[in-house]
């Protein structure tokens, strides 16, 4: 945990705001608050990714390793690239093969366990053993994508959602097949404003393998505000019917595709559901980036994920695997 003074003192109250999904002052008043305190702990990085952003990042990237093609552009809040062709992909498939025949099929949690349809097989040990995964996490191509978007210098999430995550979606571990619950059903993030998913299919995904699915920005920008979504009118999550009162049906994206496809996502912007009866797994590698300053409690109250730094990294990567880091 990033023990400071502030944070000892505040974790009981961050915690009693955070819990059930900012129930207490509801979704927007909390995040509200979250961002002041996360402002008062982090401006001074925040302010100096964003002027590196605004003043350097090209040279960033080139001396991370120059973009190699033209820049993948999120509209109406996400992005699929199905070129298959981003650099260390290839190597991320392989080394995926070797964790799925490694760790796949095998429930690791007790019966009654939260999401339990959903398992992150990832470990912090992969990435030393598997380096692919932070190679393509911190490749120029991707930060570029993702810090347009952000219009900042991108962290790789400390807490929730974890940076990285590999996981298993699989009907077989759900405790109640059939009935969507939790992140099976429609909700907006509120780790962060905003927050980029890169999301990488690991195998074809159909249909059948409970993929992931969103609705455009502009779309689920509409339906939040006629539901009234992030206030104490509602919980985190709404289900079809709520959803589907206010959306068109056809406006749903699935993200289906080849093994590589990649799916770049404003999960703060985009209603979203996934895993939802996984008949078929589903391998899934979730990347998540945020700016330094939060809009949640978590750096608060969770030990923070650390990413390994090595000396002779760019100044990039460094930024990206560190968020604590200052000029
Ligand atoms: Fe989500």
């Amino acid at each position: 945990m990033n023990d400071s003074k502030l944070d000892a003192l505040f974790r009981p109250v961050a915690k009693r705001l955070h819990a059930n999904h900012m129930a207490f002052l509801g979704i927007r008043n909390t995040m509200r608050l979250a961002h002041f305190y996360n402002r008062i702990k982090f401006r001074r990085q925040d302010n100096w990714r964003r002027r590196l952003y605004e003043t350097q990042l090209d040279a960033l990237l080139a001396e991370n390793g120059p973009p190699t093609r033209p820049r993948i552009e999120m509209q109406d809040g996400w992005a699929i690239d199905a070129s298959l062709s981003l650099p260390y992909l290839d190597r991320v498939l392989g080394d995926s093969e070797k964790i799925i025949a490694e760790r796949a099929g095998i429930r690791r949690s007790e019966p009654g366990k939260y999401r339990s349809y959903f398992q992150d097989v990832w470990t912090p040990a992969d990435l030393e053993k598997y380096p692919s995964f932070l190679d393509f996490t911190t490749s120029s191509d991707v930060l570029s994508t993702v810090s347009h978007y952000l219009r900042n210098i991108p962290t790789l999430s400390t807490t929730l959602p974890s940076g990285i995550r590999f996981v298993e979606s699989n009907a077989a571990f759900d405790d109640q097949p059939g009935k969507p619950h939790d992140s099976q059903l429609y909700h907006i993030d509120y780790y962060s404003l905003p927050n980029v998913y890169v999301l990488v299919l690991l195998r074809d995904t159909t249909p059948e393998h409970g993929p992931w699915t969103f609705l455009p920005r502009s779309i689920s920008e509409k339906a939040a505000r006629r539901l009234n979504y992030w206030t104490k009118q509602h919980g985190y999550r709404l289900n079809d019917e709520q959803i589907y009162s206010e959306v068109d049906r056809k406006e749903v994206i699935e993200f289906c595709g080849k093994r590589g496809t990649v799916l770049f996502i404003e999960s703060s912007g985009c209603f979203h559901y996934g895993s939802r009866n996984s008949v078929k797994p589903r391998f899934q590698l979730m990347l998540g980036y945020l700016g330094a300053c939060r809009t949640d409690f978590s750096e608060a109250i969770m030990p923070w994920k650390v990413y390994p730094v090595r000396e002779a990294d760019s100044r990039l990567r460094k930024m990206v695997l560190n968020k604590s880091m200052l000029p």
